[in-house]
């Protein structure tokens, strides 16, 4: 949510700035801007309603002088609406300082008093315009843009990262971080700052995680790291796993295609380490203490959105292999409930970003009440797997399209790995089915490839559904979250109205939506490995065909008993009904994407989203 760079160094700055904002833009699109402060010392503001192509209009028609100092950012609405005046940066201390802001300041309205009886005029409804205002009075009293930070951050309630740079300090950038996430790139003779370590992978792979309640100021030749009250902070460093060319949409129409089709190699990569013959060993669990493991009496993962529908069907898997009761509770909802919590719970946090906000404070509330916490993370050295006694990543690399595909099939491929390392540890799991999961994961990403395969016949598909208003998804068991994740795929990025229901839940209500036509997705598990469940879910075929509904069934090759009541069928290759999941959501993924297409719409950027909520 909002996207933040910073720039010191001896390159273009602007090029520098609009090369991370370009990176960073999914993570809010409603506008966008830079300030640069030029060789003549004067600090010059663009910035535009709109996507980042918007903000390059304005810098051809109306350029920057050069310069070496510079920030950028690119605005999910907050406060305010997404118009010129409450894009970022805004502005303080006369025009002589530019601030950008992720996050909110609760206690904006106070301080806006403040300067208003001050005689400020102020030009946005923004909070971040106020929190300038501040810093800029500040800066006239101190007369040094860090010490200014000391006084003002204190003061802000709420979350935020700021970035601000003043022209009578050239070269120097200060940032702080409160609950939303600051990186710093580490150059040769120039350095950056970020949002995200996408923000500058393009020049530099050496980055710093800012700590909670730092400040990092940065110039040129030199990074330090303090504590609100000015202490000296120490930081380490650490290597970006992947390059800017994995972040690139090389040839592909969309980064979801690309990254649909890089969900063989995401599940790969996340086994890969994880295997020793026939067992699952997880590094990072092994260094929580087989004891501790042993102990766990109850799993409670959180999240929110996909990752949450990752999480059910991580949930069936845990439940099976590790004995644990395991429930999936939204992030935001967990701490509202005063759960029962014990230091024999376990929390298992899945997100992708690892700086969902909701999912951080419920994971910093199990942390509170002494729950050991496990971060399920897609993106390294992130807030939640820091704060978390334990990180297993997801090594999907990284996703940029806002609605989420290879990430969560990496998601349930580390939670299966967490069912089976706490299976073995726990001596719940028999010898001969750790050894058939091992197989499974064996061939799963060749499976996954061929689930990939299925596009053509989706888009044909798609095709002629383009007028569809409205989708249903079945499924049973674990089909049933790839049921929701089915229908919210199809809300967020081709804005049509699908719901996911489990297939038993039907005759309980649901069905009376069935009328003629109706396109209904049915899961149909494998009659080889979840016979009962097949055989039932075929009768939910015939009942809602019966009904008029339009049966779109997927199922695994060879399977022909639903072919006399299915209007189309998806064939998928075999795997055990537990791995089916991850066949299964790859055709739903696609359908989503070409009905997108179809409208019209942009599928990397759809509306009113982004793809790191830092906002609760
Ligand atoms: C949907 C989607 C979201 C995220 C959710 C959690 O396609 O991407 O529902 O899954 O916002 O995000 P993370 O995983 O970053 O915590």
């Amino acid at each position: 949510m909002c996207g933040i760079v910073g720039y010191v160094g001896p390159n273009d700055t602007v090029d520098v700035l609009i090369n991370g904002l370009r990176r960073l833009e999914y993570r809010g699109y409603d506008s966008a801007g830079i300030a640069v402060v030029d060789e003549a010392g004067d600090l010059t503001v663009r910035k535009r309603s709109g996507k980042l192509a918007r903000l390059e209009e304005l810098l051809s028609e109306s350029p920057v002088g050069e310069g070496h100092t510079g920030i950028g950012h690119t605005r999910w609405a907050t406060h305010g609406g997404p118009t010129d005046a409450n894009a970022h940066p805004h502005l303080g201390d006369n025009g002589k300082l530019a601030l950008i802001h992720n996050g909110i300041v609760e206690n904006f309205a106070e301080l806006r008093a403040e300067l208003e009886a001050a005689g400020v005029t102020l030009e946005s409804e923004t909070d971040t315009e106020v929190v300038a205002g501040i810093l800029g009075r500040e800066f006239a009293r101190l007369g040094d843009l860090e010490a200014a930070f000391r006084a003002v951050v204190p003061r802000l309630h709420g979350t935020f990262t700021l970035l601000a740079t003043h022209r009578d300090e050239p070269g120097k950038i200060v940032a702080a971080r409160h609950h939303s996430p600051l990186v710093v790139g580490l150059g040769d003779g120039e350095n950056f700052l970020g949002s995200d370590v996408a923000a500058f992978v393009s020049f530099t792979r050496r980055a710093v995680a800012v700590n909670e309640d730092n400040i990092a100021i940065i110039t040129p030749d030199g990074v330090r790291v303090t504590d609100f009250a000015g202490a000296p902070v120490e930081y380490r460093e650490f290597e970006v796993e992947w390059d800017a060319e994995a972040a690139d949409k090389g040839g592909w129409s969309s980064f979801m295609a690309k990254e649909i089709n890089e969900q063989p190699e995401a599940v790969a990569n996340t086994v890969r380490g994880r295997i020793e013959g026939d067992h699952v060993v997880i590094p990072e669990l092994e260094a929580l203490g087989d004891d501790v493991l042993r102990g766990i009496d109850r799993i409670i993962i959180i999240a929110c959105g996909t990752a949450s529908y990752a999480g059910q069907v991580g949930a069936y898997a845990i439940e099976q292999w590790a004995r644990i009761p395991v429930e999936v509770q939204l992030s935001h909802e967990f701490r509202y409930r005063d759960p029962v919590l014990s230091d024999r719970t376990m929390v298992i946090s899945v997100s992708q970003s690892g700086e969902t906000m909701d999912t951080l404070m419920a994971v910093k509330y199990a942390i509170e009440r002494g729950v050991k916490t496990v971060s399920v993370c897609n993106t390294q050295s992130a807030t939640i797997p820091r704060e978390s006694d334990a990180a297993v990543y997801t090594h999907a690399g990284p996703e940029v399209a806002v609605a989420s595909t290879k990430a969560f099939i990496a998601q349930i491929t580390a939670l299966y790995l967490i069912g089976l390392h706490l299976g073995r540890v726990r001596e719940t799991l028999a010898p001969e089915d750790s050894a058939a999961a091992v197989a499974q994961f064996e061939t799963l990403p060749e499976k996954v490839r061929e689930a990939v395969e299925t596009h053509d016949q989706i888009a044909q598909l798609a095709h002629w559904m383009a007028d569809t208003r409205s989708v249903l998804f079945l499924g049973r068991h674990v089909g049933y979250p790839i049921a929701l994740e089915g229908a919210l795929k199809l809300k967020e990025i081709a804005y049509i109205h699908a719901e996911g229901f489990a297939a038993g839940e039907l005759k309980h209500g649901p069905i009376a939506l069935i009328d003629h036509g109706q396109p209904v997705f049915v899961l149909v598990p494998s009659p080889r490995t979840a016979p009962l469940m097949h055989s039932k879910i075929v009768s939910n075929i015939q009942e809602i065909r019966a009904r008029g509904a339009r049966v779109i069934a997927v199922v695994e090759k060879g399977d022909t008993s639903v072919l006399p009541y299915a209007d189309d069928v998806i064939r998928l290759p075999l795997a055990d009904a537990l791995f089916e999941p991850l066949l299964q959501v790859v055709p739903l993924q696609w359908f989503a994407l070409e009905l997108s297409t179809a409208k019209g719409l942009d599928v990397d950027q759809p509306r009113n989203l982004a793809k790191s909520v830092t906002v609760e």
